[in-house]
């Protein structure tokens, strides 16, 4: 008999008669000649309670059952009497697959997000994080999904690359040198390392998307992207995803109408599949949830421009930490103020000064902004990077001229604005601070199965 599995039990309107389900037991009482147990497999968040009768065989072994057990069991699917569940299994066979010690960590009671940290191979077991992991797999399926309706085309672009395409310098190197002779010689000789050139793993797959939305038309790369930006905020880890569309002949105005549907239809997906699962977190986590899915599904986002937003936050009563004048990057505190407090909805901030804007961005004719646009939402802040690039052959290499960039390495690049450049505009989704928005989990190594952040790499 196939295994049944426990969401497919809870939501049939009629038995299904004898059915075989495997799992592992959340808790195990006795009553009278019985005992019962709540099952989990994974499946959703509900269990399934589990009666054994006292004539089992094995029954001695089944009082022995600790949670953690994995089980098989084979029963009757019958209408539960008891409240909290439609269906029960009256078992017939008990097939104890191994019994949990009472070491086992992950007791009935409620563990803190910290001490789950330190059991991250334990932690998906529970319900918190069994309905976030679940959550997350759904919402990659919903990014695929929302992408082919649209007919674009899904690009796996490098992890290992050559270059630094945000020019922050936050990168991990990739090397095949052997520490120790490095050490001897006294330098990194590059020239004899695995590629002839230094290289790093990648922290945007955007040059790529450019080249290949030149060339399909609407592409987009979803994948992993790594930073070694040593700042051990609740919003950065080394390791994340990023979801990065890149649109052939289309500018800001499009880039963010694409940014706000694609926002507005992932997290109407999320309540259309995730509702169970979800649940839980408006009840347990943030009872503000359902408002902000509300706030983003029905109301248009705000558009303004960097400069705006300056002048609302220097005139707001507001204390920072740190200071904003115009030309400062803004802080989270400074979006979290705009999106969750001033205007209580996602916000599109435009036209960001130059200088704090890497060089692939598009001169505005002010000649001191650029096309940039970042998303920010409430309880998280920047969620969208993105902007209009710079398509002009002259401009762009003006401008890599100013920032000191190497013309070299990027030759292929500004190949594609020598031959048929078209306007374009793309933009990254950081997919972890998706989630983060929409369970309210306020830590991003609580949304990512094994987190990578500074100092911190087991599992
Ligand atoms: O704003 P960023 O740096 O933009 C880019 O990398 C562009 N090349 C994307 C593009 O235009 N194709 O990063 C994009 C998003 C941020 O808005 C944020 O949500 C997320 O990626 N992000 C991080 N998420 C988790 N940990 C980090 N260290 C992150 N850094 C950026
Ligand atoms: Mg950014």
């Amino acid at each position: 008999m196939e295994r049944t599995k426990i969401n497919i039990l809870e939501g049939m309107d009629h038995s299904l008669g004898r059915v075989l389900v495997k799992g592992w037991v959340r808790t195990r009482r006795d009553a009278g000649k019985f005992s019962f147990m709540e099952i989990n497999d994974g499946s959703s968040l509900k269990n399934i309670q589990v009666i054994a009768n006292e004539d089992l065989g094995n029954y001695p072994d089944i009082q022995k059952i600790t949670t953690g057990t994995s089980l098989a069991v084979e029963g009757e699917m019958v209408a539960s009497p008891g409240k909290g569940q439609k269906w029960e299994i009256q078992a017939d066979h008990v097939d104890i697959i191994d019994i949990a010690p009472d070491t086992y960590p992950l007791q009935k009671k409620r563990h803190s997000d910290e001490f789950l940290r330190t059991i991250a191979h334990l932690r998906p077991r529970t319900n918190k994080y069994g309905a976030a992991f679940r959550i997350r797999s759904e919402m990659c399926y919903a990014i695929h999904k929302f992408y082919r309706d649209k007919g674009f085309r899904y690009l796996t672009s490098p992890l290992i690359t050559g270059s630094d395409c945000e020019g922050a310098g936050e990168l991990f190197r990739v090397t095949s040198l052997d520490p120790a002779e490095v050490a001897k010689q006294g330098k990194m000789d590059f020239a004899r390392d695995f590629f002839g050139q230094e290289s790093n793993l990648t922290v945007s797959g955007q040059l790529s998307a450019e080249m290949f939305a030149l060339a399909l038309g609407d592409v987009y790369t979803f994948g992993p992207t790594f930073r070694a930006e040593n700042s051990n905020t609740s919003r950065h880890a080394a390791e994340f995803w990023m979801l990065e569309p890149e649109m052939a002949f289309c500018d800001l105005q499009g880039n963010m109408d694409h940014g706000e549907e694609l926002v507005k239809t992932l997290v109407a997906h999320a309540m259309d599949n995730c509702e169970e699962d979800l649940a839980l977190f408006s009840k347990f986590v943030d009872k503000g949830l359902p408002k902000l899915m509300d706030t983003i599904i029905h109301q248009e986002f705000q558009r303004l421009t960097y400069a705006e937003a300056i002048d609302i936050l220097e005139k707001s009563k507001k204390k920072f930490e740190f200071k904003v004048e115009y030309g400062v990057d803004l802080q989270s505190e400074h979006e979290r103020f705009l999106a969750e407090e001033h205007f209580q909805k996602p916000v599109f901030l435009i036209d960001y000064p130059r200088e704090i804007k890497p060089f692939y961005m598009r001169m505005n004719d002010d000649g001191k902004t650029v096309a940039a646009m970042d998303l920010l939402v409430p309880r998280i802040g920047e969620l969208i990077g993105g902007s209009q690039r710079e398509e002009r052959l002259d401009r762009l290499e003006t401008r890599m001229e100013e920032m000191n960039l190497p013309r070299d390495p990027y030759w292929w690049y500004l190949d594609s604005r020598r031959y048929g450049s078209v306007p374009h505009s793309g933009f990254g989704m950081g997919f972890e601070r998706f989630l983060m928005m929409i369970t309210g989990i306020s830590n991003i190594r609580d949304v990512i199965p094994f987190p990578r952040t500074p100092g911190s790499i087991d599992f």
